[in-house]
């Protein structure tokens, strides 16, 4: 039998309030019926006998924060488990057991330099993160006070901050133009080129507005024009969902990290040219050829190499399955929420990887759709989970040329190789029904 209750919110209820209110409800597994006539009126039907604090019962979990952190695929895991139970010895010792982890270990390492046209022109070191990697990159060269790199304001802070600390000892900063679609303005740049560049970084796709960067033929232009100059790739949001070469040897640093590609968490690694200068950051023992010490974790290389032979091996076809999938959301999203804005869009100029779907919802803010989201058991993200906010402006969407007044309203979905339509389906409904609801308790304007 279900037990209506009928509530009533004073006019002068702030939205924070009902937010709160509505959110109890929710938590209690309550189903709420909005009363439009009203205006100010809510149903709460009693839907299941008992109030329980769990959330969606028997109901599954749509992930699409992938950007973030992906799921470990099935078969990197099975990779994990047998090198954690079977290859436990240190591949730096002497013996028979820790000689053969270490070869193995080198095979891998070819792998990745093959994977992507670079084998005998790359070295390849494994590190723990892919801020590790872009720190150890930008840290590594040489400069003399007022020599300059540039990097857009869009970066992921791992690739800002080792900049900031090199300005502190006079390296000056200069900003990486991106035109309105958020691409890097090439014209601008060689136009404007300061003769005493030295480096410039940038992501071959941007975390936040997956915007796809012509990494390959901005530095084969760039390299024309100052050969010494060095070019740092982050291919974190890419690799392996998206063609890379480094056949051509444009590009002297290339980062990628594998939990963002279906591997495990806590490694990376990092593609230098032959002949290029790199530091280390950790001293010590002298693995990874004097580059980074400490003991290398063959499970956790083996799993990493292994997510990213599934992710090369199925890479276009999974690139257009993705791309369907993110296609048909976006053209939902816009049926069903007329009033939803979308930054970044492919065109003749610009590509934007099908992996990273952004969208704003003007009027409401994006952290109350992801609690109310989350409590379906939906992940998304507001922002990313890196990025930095100066009083309420966000330097990220800024550098992307997202209006200021929609910096509270930016929505990131993104997708993996596990993504379904029907996952898509459910969440462009439920975002309708959470934003019907919030525009119900929005104040009318008068
Ligand atoms: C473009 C980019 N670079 C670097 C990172 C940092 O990755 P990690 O967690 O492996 O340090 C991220 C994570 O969001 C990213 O998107």
């Amino acid at each position: 039998m279900s037990n209506v209750i009928i509530v009533h919110f004073k006019k002068k209820s702030t939205l924070f309030i009902k937010f709160i209110f509505i959110n109890f409800f929710k938590l209690n597994n309550l189903d709420l019926k909005l009363d439009k006539k009203g205006g100010q009126r809510y149903e709460v039907e009693r839907k299941f006998g008992i109030s329980t604090l769990c959330t969606r019962v028997g109901l599954q979990m749509i992930y699409f924060d992938n950007a973030a952190s992906q799921k470990i695929r099935k078969e990197a895991l099975e990779t994990l488990n047998k090198g954690l139970k079977n290859c436990f010895a240190n591949p730096s010792a002497k013996h028979k057991f820790g000689q053969s982890l270490l070869k193995k270990i080198e095979d891998h390492r070819n792998y990745f330099t093959k994977t992507v046209k670079g084998k005998d022109l790359y070295d390849f070191v494994f590190t723990s993160s892919a801020t590790e990697s872009n720190n150890m990159a930008l840290l590594s060269f040489d400069f003399k006070e007022g020599d300059v790199a540039y990097i857009s304001s869009s970066e992921h802070p791992s690739l800002i901050g080792p900049l900031k600390e090199c300005e502190k000892r006079g390296l000056v900063i200069k900003e990486l133009p991106l035109d309105e679609s958020g691409i890097l303005d090439q014209e601008t740049f060689f136009q404007n080129l300061d003769s005493k560049v030295i480096l410039v970084a940038l992501s071959h796709v941007n975390n936040q507005s997956g915007v796809i960067q012509p990494v390959e033929e901005f530095s084969q232009r760039l390299k024309k024009i100052k050969e010494e100059t060095k070019i740092h790739v982050d291919a974190t949001q890419s690799f392996s969902k998206l063609s890379i070469s480094l056949f051509d040897q444009y590009i002297d640093y290339m980062t990628v990290s594998s939990h963002k590609l279906g591997g495990p968490k806590g490694i990376a690694g990092i593609y230098v040219k032959k002949g290029v200068s790199i530091k280390p950051l950790l001293y010590g023992g002298g693995q990874e050829k004097n580059l980074r010490s400490s003991t290398q974790s063959f499970p956790l290389i083996s799993s990493f190499t292994r997510a990213v032979k599934e992710g090369m091996d199925s890479l276009e076809g999974e690139y257009n399955r993705v791309d369907n999938i993110y296609k048909k959301i976006r053209t939902t999203l816009k049926e069903n929420i007329p009033e939803v804005l979308f930054p970044f869009s492919s065109s003749d100029k610009c590509k934007v990887s099908p992996y990273i779907l952004t969208f704003v919802v003007p009027n409401i803010s994006s952290d109350i759709i992801l609690r109310h989201m989350e409590q379906e058991e939906i992940y998304l993200s507001s922002t990313s989970a890196c990025s930095s906010k100066v009083k309420g402006e966000n330097t990220v969407f800024k550098g992307l040329g997202i209006d200021n007044k929609y910096h509270k309203n930016v929505l990131r979905i993104s997708f993996s190789n596990e993504t379904t339509w029907e996952e898509g389906k459910i969440f462009c409904e439920k975002l309708k029904n959470c934003i019907d609801e919030m525009s119900f308790l929005m104040p009318k304007k008068k």
